[in-house]
């Protein structure tokens, strides 16, 4: 299958804005490294996240917790290496900006100016909008994320949809509006139900990015190894897989092992030459040094 037409221009906000108008989908998906980003460039997506999944997904933590502003850098530093055109937001990690407006202004300067994000992304609503506020006012675009968010999963009883009371579907509401008010360029709306994402769509003027939220968003956004099966211990139930990825790659590195303990490999082909008049000649070198000592 070859890859699909690509925007040659990069995607920028005002792009996505247009899109969101027009009733074009946006395509969103994470990358994590420099082989994936180059990917998720060629098959053309709009916006590429380096989700603070990154720390399931890449470096072996049992939730997002855990990683660091340090480890998420150097993750987006080799993404923007591999990308060309797609808008790229860095995810700030948890306990990198709640504590204060400066601290989430300085956070998202780390990801602008040492990583070269387009923007970057914080959960949550409440006193979130007001650090999200504070990060636009000093110049860095902010894409929202409410409903199930993943950093504080506990509170919210763990991994499960949200806004399934009318309680909590007006406090899902009252989050996103508080974060367009705020002044993001889009929201990420994750795991609620269809009818309440139909619901709070009629108030939002900014593009809203599902997972897990219906079909009415303005855009999809998965996570790279989920939609290519490359992680299979966990599937969300909103998760489509599009490859199936992990146990073809386990019979290669096993093939490749059976190569070597059989020396079926390296074969000829994988071999260099040299000219056999520079093998004779370094032998009679060796010869010669032998004969002198
Ligand atoms: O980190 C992540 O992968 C995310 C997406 C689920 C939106 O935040």
């Amino acid at each position: 299958m070859s890859s699909p037409p690509r925007e040659q221009r990069p995607i920028t906000l005002l792009k996505l804005a247009e899109k969101r108008a027009l009733g074009e989908p946006i395509v969103m998906v994470t990358a994590y490294d420099h082989p994936s980003a180059a990917i998720v460039d060629d098959a053309g997506v709009d916006v590429v996240l380096v989700g603070d999944s990154a720390a399931n997904n890449v470096l072996g933590y049992r939730d997002t917790v855990p990683i660091t502003m340090d480890e998420l850098l150097m993750l987006a530093r080799a993404v923007r290496r591999g990308l060309k055109t797609p808008l790229m937001v860095g995810d700030l990690p948890f306990g990198t900006y709640e504590a204060s407006d400066e601290q989430a202004i300085a956070t998202a300067h780390r990801f602008v100016k040492e990583a070269g994000c387009d923007a970057v992304k914080l959960e949550g609503g409440g006193q979130m909008a007001q650090r999200a506020r504070a990060i636009i006012e000093a110049g860095t675009p902010v894409m929202g994320h409410v409903g199930l968010t993943p950093q504080t999963a506990t509170a919210l009883g763990g991994y499960r949809a949200q806004g399934r009371t009318a309680e909590r579907a007006k406090q899902v509401l009252e989050d996103a509006l508080a974060l367009q008010d705020a002044g993001c360029f889009a929201i990420v709306f994750e795991a609620i139900p269809n009818e309440l994402t139909d619901l709070i769509m009629e108030h939002m003027e900014i593009p809203v990015i599902g997972i897990g939220a219906g079909p009415s968003t303005d855009g999809q956004v998965l996570v790279y190894h989920d939609l290519l099966g490359i992680n299979d211990a966990f599937k969300p139930k909103f998760v489509k897989r599009y490859a199936e990825l992990r146990q073809p790659m386990v019979d290669a590195v096993t093939a490749y092992a059976e190569d070597v303990r059989t020396r079926g490999f390296p074969g000829p082909e994988h071999a260099y030459g040299v000219a056999p008049e520079e093998m004779e000649r370094l032998k009679e070198m060796l010869a010669a040094k032998r004969a002198r000592a």
